[in-house]
C-alpha cells in the first residue's frame, strides 16, 4: 500500500480530519493497513453530531413530581421451580461483560484475571465460569456462556480461558465476542486524537455496547435459533453475583418481564451507585451524579431512603426485547465525558495532559431499562450478592471484596452449625466457598460433611 486509498483521503478531507494521514509516509505496510482498517470503522458524521453536543448541559432529571420510587419485590423462593424449569429447558444464557479498561483498579490486564479468592487466589473469570459450570451440572442443562471483551481485553481473555482449560466448561459452550470502540476527540477542535503514529486513540464503547455487539455479530439471532429466551447479564467485577439465580429467572418468566433487575438497598445517601426509580412511570436508572441531594436524602416514614433501590448491574433481558431494541430506530445514545487522554500533540510528540483535553463516548446498558414495557425489580441482600471490585484501595477494592467473600462464607458456615473462630468480630482465618462446592446456602448445608471444623485457612471448592 503506497498511497492512502483516494476515497479515504477524500472522506477525511470532507470531515476536516486530514491530520490522520500526516504520518503515512513514515508508516510501514502493516501500520498503514491497520490505520486504514481503524478509519473504516469510524462514523465521522456521528462524531460531528456528538461533538456539537459537547457543551450541552447534562440533561437534568425531570421534576420531582414525575419521579417515583420503583416498586421492589423481595427475593423469595416461591418462583424457584419456574426458573429451574426454564434453565433445564435450555432457555437461559449467561452474558458476562468484561471489556472495560479497569482504570480505577490500575491494572493493564483484563479485570477478569484479577485474583480475588481469599484462599485459592481464584480469578474473577474462574469464579464466574465455575458458577456457570455448577449450574450446568445441577440442571443438566446447556447454558451458553457469552463473554464480551474489547480490543483492550480480548486476546488476553481468550488466552487465560484457554490456559485454564475453560475452567472445566465445554469450550464450545463459551463464546467470546468483542464490543465496539469509539475514538476520542480533541476537546477544542473535534479532531480525532492519535495515541501513536498511525494509531487512533480508541476505547471500548461502554457496557451499553453489549447490545449492539450482540446484534451486529449475529449472536442474538444465533441464540434465538438455539432456543434461548432469556439473557442473564452480569459484570466481571462482582464475584458475589448469583449467576442465573433461579428465583430471579422464575419471577422474570412468571411476569413475562422484558427486563428484570436486581437491586440492593442503599443505606448511605452518598453511596456511588445508580438508583432505580420510575420516571414518567417507566423503570429507569438515576445516576448517582445526577441525583439531586434532596432526593438522595429523602426519607420514608419508616426512616429508610425513598430512593434506595441501588443497582448492582445485574439484569435479565428477554431475547425478544433485545431484538426489538436493536433492530429498530431506538438505539441507545452515547454519554459524553471530558477526560484526560494521553495522545500525540500537533507536532506528533507524545503529550500527557494535565487538564481534560479529550471528549470520550460511552453507551450505558441501563439506558435500555426505560424501553421495556414490562419490567420487574427484585431486592436482594447486598451482603449476599454484591462485592464490586472498582478501586485499588479503599472502598470497593481487593481488600473489601476479599472481606465480603470471607464474611459470606463465615455466615454460611455458622448457619450450618460450624464454629467460626473470630477476633474482633472478623473470621480469624481466610475462608472460601467456591461455586463447585455450593452455589447457595441450602446446597452448602446439604454438602457440608458432618463434624466439619475450622482450624486454619479453609477452602471448599470440589
Ligand atoms: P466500569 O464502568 O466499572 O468500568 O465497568 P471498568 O472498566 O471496570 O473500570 P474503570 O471505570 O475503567 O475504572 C463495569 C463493567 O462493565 C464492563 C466492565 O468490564 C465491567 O464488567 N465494561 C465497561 C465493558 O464491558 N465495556 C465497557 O466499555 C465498559
Amino acid at each position: 500500500m503506497g498511497e492512502p486509498p483516494p476515497n479515504l483521503a477524500a472522506r477525511l478531507r470532507a470531515h476536516g480530519q486530514q491530520h490522520l494521514l500526516a504520518d503515512w509516509a513514515a508508516l510501514d505496510v502493516n501500520a498503514r493497513e491497520r490505520l486504514v482498517e481503524q478509519l473504516a470503522g469510524v462514523d465521522f458524521a456521528e462524531l460531528e453530531r456528538l461533538f456539537r453536543r459537547r457543551n450541552e448541559p447534562h440533561a437534568a432529571l425531570p421534576s420531582r413530581e414525575r419521579i417515583a420510587p420503583v416498586p421492589m419485590e423481595p427475593r423469595t423462593t416461591a418462583a424457584i421451580a419456574v426458573g429451574e424449569a426454564a434453565i433445564r429447558r435450555g432457555e437461559v444464557a449467561a452474558l458476562l461483560v468484561a471489556g472495560g479498561q479497569a482504570t480505577r483498579l490500575g491494572t493493564d490486564r483484563p479485570k477478569g484475571v484479577y485474583p480475588v479468592g481469599p484462599v485459592s487466589g481464584a480469578s474473577l473469570f474462574q469464579i464466574h465460569a465455575e458458577k456457570v459450570l455448577a449450574l450446568r451440572r445441577r440442571y443438566s442443562a446447556n447454558i451458553p456462556f457469552l463473554v464480551m471483551t474489547s480490543p483492550a481485553t480480548h486476546d488476553e481473555t481468550i488466552e487465560f480461558f484457554t490456559k485454564n482449560r475453560f475452567f472445566g466448561l465445554p469450550p464450545d459452550s463459551v463464546t467470546f465476542f468483542q464490543q465496539g470502540t469509539m475514538p476520542a476527540l480533541d476537546l477544542a477542535t473535534g479532531r480525532l486524537l492519535m495515541e501513536a503514529p498511525g494509531r487512533l486513540c480508541l476505547s471500548p464503547n461502554g457496557h451499553g455496547g453489549t447490545l449492539t455487539a450482540l446484534a451486529d455479530s449475529g449472536l442474538l439471532a444465533k441464540l434465538k435459533a438455539n432456543g434461548i429466551r432469556h439473557l442473564f447479564y452480569f459484570q466481571v467485577d462482582n464475584p458475589l453475583v448469583r449467576v442465573a439465580d433461579p428465583a430471579f429467572v422464575g419471577r422474570h418468566v412468571e411476569t413475562s418481564s422484558e427486563v428484570s433487575s436486581k437491586v440492593v438497598a442503599k443505606t448511605d445517601p452518598a453511596e456511588k451507585v445508580g438508583v432505580l426509580g420510575l420516571v414518567d412511570g417507566r423503570c429507569s436508572i438515576l445516576e448517582y451524579s445526577d441525583l439531586p441531594h434532596a432526593m438522595a436524602n429523602e426519607r420514608a416514614t419508616d426512616g429508610g431512603l425513598v430512593f434506595r433501590a441501588g443497582s448492582p448491574a445485574i439484569h435479565l433481558f428477554s431475547l425478544e426485547f433485545l431484538e426489538r431494541i436493536t433492530s429498530g430506530p431506538t438505539r441507545l445514545d452515547f454519554h459524553l465525558a471530558k477526560k484526560k487522554v494521553n495522545c500525540l500533540d500537533d507536532a506528533g510528540k507524545p503529550f500527557a495532559p494535565t487538564v481534560e483535553n479529550a471528549l470520550k463516548f460511552e453507551l450505558f446498558i441501563f439506558d435500555a431499562l426505560p424501553l421495556a414495557d414490562r419490567w420487574l425489580v427484585m431486592e436482594v441482600r447486598r451482603e449476599d450478592e454484591f462485592a464490586p471490585l472498582k478501586n485499588a484501595t479503599g472502598a470497593d477494592s481487593p481488600a473489601t471484596v476479599r472481606k465480603l467473600l470471607i464474611d459470606r462464607a463465615a455466615r454460611w458456615l455458622e448457619s450450618a452449625g460450624v464454629q467460626v473462630p473470630r477476633a474482633n468480630g472478623e473470621s480469624k482465618f481466610p475462608l472460601e466457598i467456591g461455586p463447585r462446592f455450593a452455589l447457595d446456602e441450602s446446597e452448602f448445608r446439604i454438602k457440608l460433611p458432618n463434624g466439619f471444623a475450622i482450624n486454619g485457612p479453609t477452602l471448599l471448592n470440589t
